[in-house]
């Protein structure tokens, strides 16, 4: 059994921070601390949770201007993909982007994880940046449609 949540104690947000680092920054020789941008503070953050406590995946989404939010950050332990975890993840964010108002959200999304983005129903709208001179983005979005 899995256990989906935001972070609360400082081990949480140290495990997160860890899994961000170690799957998002590690592979291209990033230091750590370049898993954290600006906006830590003013996002909503959120990770799963093995029955042992270990954090195996991870997502944020912070407002970028009224109405419309931006997810980044997720990543998701190697052992644990394709199980729905990615997908967990991703709908708790989106259930938090509706609650908050917001009609669309935004990703940069690195060219291996287009497929699942689209999965979750979003679509491309143009070239993104490339990271670390290597990692290829697509700026994708998907509208949110608000339900009364
Ligand atoms: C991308 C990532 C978050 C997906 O998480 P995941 O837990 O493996 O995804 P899920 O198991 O919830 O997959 C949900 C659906 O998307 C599909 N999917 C998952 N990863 C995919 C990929 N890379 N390409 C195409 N489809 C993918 C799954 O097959 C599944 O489809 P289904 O519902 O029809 O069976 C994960 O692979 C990851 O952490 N990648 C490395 C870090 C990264 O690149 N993060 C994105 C930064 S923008």
């Amino acid at each position: 059994m899995y256990k989906i949540q935001a972070p609360e104690s400082e081990q949480d947000y140290a495990d997160y921070y860890e899994l961000r680092w170690r799957i998002l920054r590690a592979p291209w020789g990033q230091a750590r601390g370049s898993e954290k941008d600006e906006f830590e503070d003013l996002s909503h953050h959120v990770c799963v949770k093995t029955d042992s406590g270990e954090v195996i995946g991870v997502g944020r989404l912070h407002t970028v201007q009224p109405g419309i939010a931006q997810i980044r950050y997720m990543a998701i332990d190697e052992d644990f993909r394709q199980t729905g975890i990615g997908r967990k993840i991703y709908q708790y964010l989106e259930d938090v982007a509706r609650k908050s108002d917001i009609n669309k959200i935004i990703i940069d999304a690195r060219i291996n994880a287009v497929g699942f983005y689209e999965q979750m129903g979003f679509i491309i709208t143009g070239d993104g940046h490339t990271l670390f001179d290597v990692i290829q983005h697509k700026k994708m979005e998907k509208k949110i449609i608000l339900i009364e």
